[in-house]
């Protein structure tokens, strides 16, 4: 069904400041990333999802936002993105953009006005605002980005910010709140977009009462239970609110909620039928380079997420975490690996999520100048935790240049690119045979092509070693095998007709010697 594009569409993430510079200041904007649309449509993506372009002081990348409704001029103005979409939509991508709801920045126009009116008034009642006790704040909750969660106004009374003190927290159970985000919810689908990827999805609704935590290090305590601030029940409430507008439109428009909670089962429940179409499964992304957790996560995610009727996701990297290069191992291993990774997840049935750098082969950038880095956490974090700059450093697009593609010969990107990247640029890999990007365009397009990869919601797992992950998936008369030998010795395998390996490995007779860290599609 045409309606249904996005249960396995792979879904391309544009951080935007990082993909592309179409004015030579520095920053990637989005007539940088209209320029390079055709690239995307030619890699084989689905679909774009662009993170915040709203007009924002950019405290956090664009995540504090000003105005829901217009464009950062230092990213563009409102005819780039309606012109951004629409060329999009000519090249057969689809675009989903963010928004944040759990909070605006401080320099919106309703935290302005709430700075300037009484204790009590209605203006306040748009934020979390609550006295102290003494000098102390109103209770113990911790801001994801270090320290406590309140800062004091000099009138005495203190406003929750779960994020920087610049993104003070909205208050969900104020009837105005809502109209307002179904109201810019229209806005951008009217303005053409095929969705949208909600920020902190888990955080809208705290608890009655905004108890104590009772215990320090609090967002690591949600991988085993709810908080007084996150995964709250009453959130719920609000997504079957935003799927009535997504659905009045045709073919109906898609939510995809970024929210960290404790199980598969408890993510599920932001995808029942009348909520929203995907979640990110940040329980695959946090599993580490070894076959039986991955299976784990792989079974437990089959179970719980078509349980509802949604579609299982998968995804290594985003623009908060550490690149997957980097955090299975870095250097050549650590890359051999990501390559195998990435057949692994293309051959999984349900959406795909990448991010942008990682048909690259990209790593982490984890010597990056003190004095560039702009992520709040290294302020936040008393500068004991670098933070996220090193997974956002700009994209190397040409071999040679200053930006390396990135901008216009001449200009200098926000953050510095390592030398060693210009033989990673699009320039150097394309048509190189055996290069990451070239792996990625592959599986890419064989996943298009070939109906047993995708679609579907199981696998039917073989019998291997331990070390080797093996299953099959059968559609429309087909079936396709992907094996990964994540074991020390080279794994034999009946692998038949290969359809494409992430590296390079030995036959046997009919048989298939698959090295260390490499992956296999074969079809049978
Ligand atoms: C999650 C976003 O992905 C992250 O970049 C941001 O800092 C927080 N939400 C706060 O909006
Ligand atoms: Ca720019």
């Amino acid at each position: 069904m045409a309606g249904d594009w996005w249960r396995d569409a792979v879904i391309y993430q544009v951080y935007v400041r990082s993909f592309a510079d179409g004015n030579g200041d520095g920053i990637g904007d989005l007539p940088g990333i209209r320029s390079r649309l055709p690239y995307l449509a030619g890699l084989g993506v689905d679909a774009l999802w662009i993170t915040p372009f709203y007009t924002s002081p950019m405290a956090d990348g664009g995540y504090d936002v000003a105005d829901y409704r217009d464009v950062d001029p230092t990213l563009g103005t409102l005819d780039d993105a309606r012109g951004l979409v629409r060329a999009a939509h000519e090249q057969g991508l689809k675009v989903i953009v963010d928004i944040v709801p759990n909070h605006t920045s401080s320099r919106h126009e309703w935290f302005r006005q709430a700075l300037q009116s009484a204790p009590g008034s209605p203006e306040r009642d748009r934020y979390l605002f609550r006295e102290g006790t003494g000098d102390a704040p109103p209770n113990d909750w911790e801001s994801v980005f270090g320290g406590g969660a309140w800062t004091r106004l000099p009138d005495g009374q203190w406003y929750l910010h779960l994020f920087d003190p610049t993104q003070p927290d909205l208050n969900w159970a104020n009837p105005q709140v809502r109209d307002e985000f179904h109201d810019v919810l229209r806005f951008w689908l009217d303005l053409g977009v095929d969705g949208f990827r909600i920020d902190v999805a888990h955080g809208m609704v705290k608890q009655d009462g905004f108890p104590d935590v009772g215990a320090q290090e609090q967002h690591k305590l949600l991988e085993t239970r709810p908080l007084p601030y996150f995964d709250q029940d009453g959130v719920h409430e609000i997504y079957r609110e935003w799927r009535k507008v997504l659905d009045t439109y045709d073919p109906p428009r898609i939510g995809v909620a970024e929210a960290w909670t404790a199980t598969a089962e408890r993510l599920a429940r932001y995808l029942r039928p009348d909520e929203l179409h995907q979640a990110f499964n940040f329980h695959y992304l946090t599993t580490g380079w070894e076959a039986r957790a991955l299976r784990e996560v792989v079974d437990h995610s089959l179970t719980a997420i078509p349980a509802v009727g949604a579609p299982a996701t998968w995804v290594l990297s985003n623009h908060d975490v550490h690149r997957h290069a980097t955090r299975y191992g870095g250097g050549p291993a650590g890359v051999r690996r990501a390559r195998a990774a990435i057949l692994l997840m293309l051959a999984l049935p349900g959406s795909v999520y990448l991010y942008q750098g990682e048909e690259l082969g990209l790593e982490e950038v984890l010597d990056l100048p003190e004095e560039v880095l702009q992520d709040p956490m290294w302020e936040r974090s008393g500068h004991t935790d670098r933070g996220r700059d090193g997974c956002r450093v700009p994209i190397p697009w040409t071999r040679g240049g200053s930006a390396l593609g990135f901008g216009a010969d001449g200009s200098t990107p926000w953050l510095p690119q390592p030398e060693a990247w210009s033989e990673l640029s699009v320039e150097a890999q394309t048509g190189v045979e055996g290069s990451t990007l070239e792996l990625y365009r592959g599986a890419l397009h064989t996943r298009r092509e070939h109906p047993a990869l995708g679609a579907g919601d199981a696998v039917d797992w073989q019998d291997s070693e331990p070390e080797v992950l093996w299953f099959s998936r059968t559609a429309a008369g087909r079936t396709l095998h992907c094996a990964v030998n994540l074991g020390p010795e080279p794994a034999r395998l009946p692998a038949g007709t290969v359809l494409l390996a992430s590296d390079e490995y030995e036959v046997d007779g009919s048989d298939t010697l698959l090295p260390t860290d490499t992956s296999v599609w074969w079809e049978a």
